[in-house]
């Protein structure tokens, strides 16, 4: 009886292996494959410079299930977080060659393709999130979305990365007067370079993937990015201080490249659409919530997290509007204004 059942047990087995390696394929017959490319599943690589619990790459993760979801697998969404495919710049020229289909980036490469997002740089301009929200979902927001259009970027929609804050490692810094002589990165944008000249600290622009380093090895004293940023990217690791300026509210955009996008059907284009902005929903919550947890988390690393007068420092940069006043739209500037 034994012996009966090996034997049954061994030809199962064969049975399934043949199954498994010879799949829908029959070698002896001239038929073409049962696979068409109809069949084939279409992947879109969507690249983030942040690591992969940031917000981006988090964000990322829930527009990757909506579009398996509505899509019933057809579509696999791979995230490439850490810069695995570049710095944000490059990544966004990727989209415009074609070579890259999706991006979650900050706003702050964009003003090298548009001078349209420029706005978005002015210290202190933004200080209301959800009112910053109605106008970026609005008209003036998809009119600024839309300048992407001739470089064959379709933009889905306005994401967060956030309120920035400056840390450093030499000293705490409340007044703008403690910035000054301090090597702070900035992202590589004249508006962000322009503000940290009028506090008189020393700017020092670099892409992203060279910041850690570089604060390790003491070749800038600081840099400036929202909480979420500084947290996920463990940057308690290498600065000491920390301080709440809040100085520009910085969106982030997810990008998508034209010719991708008119490459795939009209109901992938569609769950595309939808599960951008359902992702984009919760991202700004995400970073909202994280914003309201991670002064403790970050302060229970050891930094030293300070409050400042942003009155201070609002009208220590504000000769930036008046160098920038003839190339930024006043409308979108009063749009996008606090009170
Ligand atoms: O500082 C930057 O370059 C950006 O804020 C970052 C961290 C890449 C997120 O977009």
């Amino acid at each position: 009886m034994k012996k009966v059942v090996s034997i049954l047990l061994v030809l199962s087995l064969v049975f399934s292996l043949s199954a498994c390696s010879g799949g829908d394929k029959d070698s002896s017959s001239s038929e073409p494959a049962a696979s068409s490319p109809s069949d084939e599943k279409i992947v879109i690589r969507v690249g983030t410079a942040t690591e992969l619990d940031s917000h981006y790459a988090l964000g990322a993760q829930e527009f990757e299930k909506k579009v398996e979801e509505y899509t019933d697998g057809k579509v696999d969404v791979q995230i490439f977080p850490s810069g695995q495919l570049g710095n944000e710049r490059d990544m966004i020229e990727g989209l415009s060659l074609g070579t890259l289909e999706m991006v979650v980036s900050s706003t702050g490469p964009l003003p090298n393709f548009s001078k349209d997002f420029q706005v978005f740089d002015l210290p202190f301009l933004i200080t209301d999130r959800e009112k910053a929200y109605e106008v970026m979902d609005g008209e003036i927001g998809q009119q600024i979305l839309a300048t992407l259009e001739p470089l064959g970027i379709k933009a889905l929609g306005f994401w967060e990365n956030g309120f920035r804050n400056v840390s450093n490692n030499k000293q705490e810094i409340v007044t703008p007067d403690d910035i000054a002589g301090k090597k702070i990165r900035t992202m590589e944008n004249p508006i962000h370079i322009s503000t940290f000249q009028q506090l008189k600290a020393i700017p020092t622009p670099m892409a992203w993937s060279e910041v850690f380093t570089a604060l390790q090895q003491g070749t800038i004293d600081g840099q400036e990015n929202p909480l979420v940023v500084f947290n996920s990217n463990k940057l308690y690791e290498a600065q000491k201080y920390l301080s709440l300026t809040g100085h520009v509210y910085s969106p982030a955009v997810m990008l998508i490249s034209q010719s991708a996008f008119d490459s795939y059907p009209k109901e992938v284009q569609d769950a595309i659409v939808k599960a951008e902005k359902e992702a984009r929903t919760w991202e700004r919550e995400y970073c909202i919530k994280m914003d309201n947890e991670l002064v403790d988390t970050i302060k229970s690393y050891g930094v030293t997290v300070t409050e400042v007068d942003k009155s201070l420092w609002q009208e220590a940069c504000q000769p930036v509007y008046d160098q920038y006043a003839d190339e930024i739209n006043q409308d979108y500037v009063n749009a996008l204004k606090g009170n």
